[in-house]
């Protein structure tokens, strides 16, 4: 069978792309990002995210398709992200992928964004060479602005398990709440990690939340980044009455210490607690450079093969859908069909 090729559209929070590949060989990755229509907000608007999408959507298709070399007539099938995101998000993209496939009289196939996250380490491999399969069972800790979780792999198309999640804000989230109480701009995780580079991660000790030996009978391996972000604040508040000057490199260095303990810790434990020999890190926040090399330290330690997409397939992208999506076709699986609905909270 030859390689299935198949265009993948992401639209679930302010990244508007499109990714094609065939097989596991990546041909186009368009990101379009609002992100600078949010600066002033410090977060994420989701009315203004779904009507940037809706500016977005055509043009980044076409630039796709440009990119590429591909005619529309010779795609096997769309695949596009169905869940979890905003609403008003998913549905630019759903109806895109909708209108393509209907048009095309092509599969469609409404596929899990976090399991994107995984499937795109399939693509991470230099032009021309074998991409190396996804080691199954494999743990992946995914960390961005709007998730922070531990999911197990058995079967990257259809056996993933949520091991852990976070019970309020996730980790990138935290990342700008607190760049933003440090009056830094948005988003917070660039700008702190790199005031961190200058600061003592040992100067003050924030809390690392859901480890007292009570919470971890409930929450193993879940998170919670909430604590952490009011203890910054009080810490703050309380130089600040002090008339003391906020050693702005200590707090970044010590708050990012405590995102990146935690983390590397629970997801570790999982890996250890289930037997499981291989990890997968994605999302914004796996660009940090104290959890990354934290984690390639304690994942050596514990004898983890530990992989990590580059950079730009580990933010939203339209890439990683499509890469799920093909092998959602080579494992032969029925298509969505065009009456699929968008699912704001899909688990996995
Ligand atoms: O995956 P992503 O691009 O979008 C979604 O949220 O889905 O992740 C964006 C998040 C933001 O919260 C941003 O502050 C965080 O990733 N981030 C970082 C770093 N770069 C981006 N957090 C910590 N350290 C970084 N170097
Ligand atoms: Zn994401």
């Amino acid at each position: 069978m030859t390689e299935p090729l198949v265009l993948g559209i992401e639209s679930s929070c302010d990244e508007t792309s499109v990714g094609i590949v065939r097989g596991e060989q990546l041909l186009a990755n368009q990101i379009a990002s609002s992100v600078e229509l949010h600066a002033r907000f410090g977060g994420v608007v989701p009315e203004v995210a779904s009507r940037a999408h809706l500016e977005a959507i055509g043009p980044t298709l076409r630039r796709a398709l440009a990119d590429s070399g591909v005619d529309l007539g010779e795609l096997d099938a769309i695949a596009v992200t169905a869940g979890p995101g905003l609403m008003g998000s998913l549905v630019v993209g759903l109806s895109a992928a909708k209108a393509l496939a209907a048009y095309l009289n092509k599969p469609l196939y409404g596929l899990n964004h976090l399991i994107g996250h995984v499937a795109v380490d399939l693509l991470d491999h230099p032009d021309g060479e074998p991409a190396r399969p996804i080691a199954q069972p494999c743990l992946a800790l995914l960390v961005s602005g709007g998730h922070t979780q531990i999911l197990r792999v058995d079967d990257i198309t259809s056996k993933v398990t949520e091991i852990g999640t976070t019970i309020d804000d996730a980790a990138g989230e935290a990342y700008d709440k607190v760049a933003r109480l440090l009056g830094m701009p948005y988003p917070g995780g660039p700008v702190i990690d790199k005031a961190a580079a200058s600061g003592n991660a040992r100067a003050i000790r924030f809390p690392r939340g859901l480890t007292a030996q009570h919470d971890l009978e409930r929450h193993r391996f879940d998170f919670s980044f909430s604590g952490l972000k009011t203890s910054v604040a009080r810490w703050v508040e309380s130089c600040r009455l002090e008339g003391r000057e906020v050693p702005l490199e200590d707090v970044c260095a010590s708050f990012q210490e405590a995102v990146a303990d935690v983390l590397t810790a629970k997801s570790v434990a999982a890996a250890q607690h289930f037997g499981i020999g291989h990890m997968i890190i994605g999302g914004g926040v796996a660009a940090n450079s104290r959890l990354r090399s934290l984690l390639e330290e304690r994942t050596a330690a514990a004898g983890i093969e530990l992989r990590r997409p580059r950079p730009g397939l580990c933010t939203d992208n339209g890439a990683m859908i499509a890469c799920l999506g093909a092998q959602v076709v080579k494992a032969g699986l029925a298509p969505s069909g065009l009456g699929i609905g968008a699912d704001s909270g899909l688990p996995v």
